[in-house]
């Protein structure tokens, strides 16, 4: 499999390059960021020759950010022949720049899975939480998240506090309230984010009753986790037929297949 990484010169696009090169099913053809092209380890190349390059690659990975992201939505749209997987890891998209990755899965027929974290410990966090959202608020109990990440991230809340809290408000009737500053109302789910040293990241979900409370959360330890994610929901989405994808597309059960399958 070819891979094409979008953002490669970053935090993150770095530590994907490695989870790529420690497979042996996988390769990187070549990279992009803000300041152009790499292909095939030679840097430098002008953003003309992307449309060349991708086309080598089965599969292209996005962790930039917005404007990056955008910048990928340009030349995609521009070019007539791109027809391959992508995985969007990038976070912060608003709904004007979903809506055109859901038309450009449709024009391009590419399969593109939106997945603001890649994390695999977090997908299963996020269908414990709708269990536990099930059960409990009928039961009374208020429902929190509270996500805490490095002073550098531009986005906030989290694309992962977005994607727990919608989880949950999916299954019950509630609306999400970010970042709050009056009295709670009883239909909410709040998202609270805090930002500050190198936490690479920190969910919780609170479920508070009158007696008793409960708190699940996940805790990254390194960003080699999401990398690594990024890698198995790769080959997860260059399988599946063209269409725009969600996380909460995946089945449990492909998830804990992906889970005890993995090969990085
Ligand atoms: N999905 C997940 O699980 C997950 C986990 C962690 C982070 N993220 C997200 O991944 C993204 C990258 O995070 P990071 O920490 O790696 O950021 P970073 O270190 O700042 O790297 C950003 C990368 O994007 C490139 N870039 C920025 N603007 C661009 C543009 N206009 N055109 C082309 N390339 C551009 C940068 O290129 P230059 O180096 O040339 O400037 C760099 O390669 C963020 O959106 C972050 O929130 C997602």
């Amino acid at each position: 499999m070819k891979a094409w990484m979008h953002g490669y010169s970053g935090r993150m696009g770095q530590e994907i390059t490695k989870a790529i090169r420690a497979t042996n099913h996988w390769t990187l053809v070549g990279g992009s960021s803000a300041r152009g092209l790499m292909f095939e380890e030679q840097e430098g190349l002008s953003w003309d020759q992307f449309s060349n390059a991708v086309t080598n690659a089965d599969l292209v990975i996005d962790f930039s950010s917005v404007a990056g992201n955008l910048e990928l939505q340009k030349v995609i749209r521009s070019d007539s022949h791109y027809s391959k997987a992508l995985l969007i890891g990038s976070t912060g998209l608003d709904q004007k720049q979903i809506d055109e990755w859901q038309k450009l899965a449709i024009d391009k027929k590419v399969a593109i899975l939106l997945a603001p974290n890649t994390s695999l410990g977090i997908l299963l966090l996020h269908q414990v939480s709708k269990l536990l959202g099930e059960v409990l608020a009928p039961q009374g109990f208020d429902i929190e998240i509270l996500e805490s990440h490095h002073r550098a991230k531009l986005d906030a809340p989290s694309g992962t506090a977005k994607f727990l809290a919608q989880g949950i408000a999916g299954v019950l009737d509630k609306t999400i309230k970010v970042n709050r500053d009056g009295k709670r109302e009883s239909h909410e789910i709040g998202v609270t984010a805090l930002r500050g040293g190198t936490v690479f990241g920190e969910h919780e979900i609170q479920y508070l009753g009158d007696e008793e409370e409960i708190k699940i959360s996940h805790r990254a330890l390194s960003r080699g986790l999401f990398a690594k994610g990024a890698v198995l929901l790769g080959e997860w989405i260059v399988k599946q037929k063209p269409g725009f994808y969600r996380l909460e597309d995946i089945t449990i059960e492909e998830m804990i297949k992906l889970i005890q399958e993995r090969k990085v």
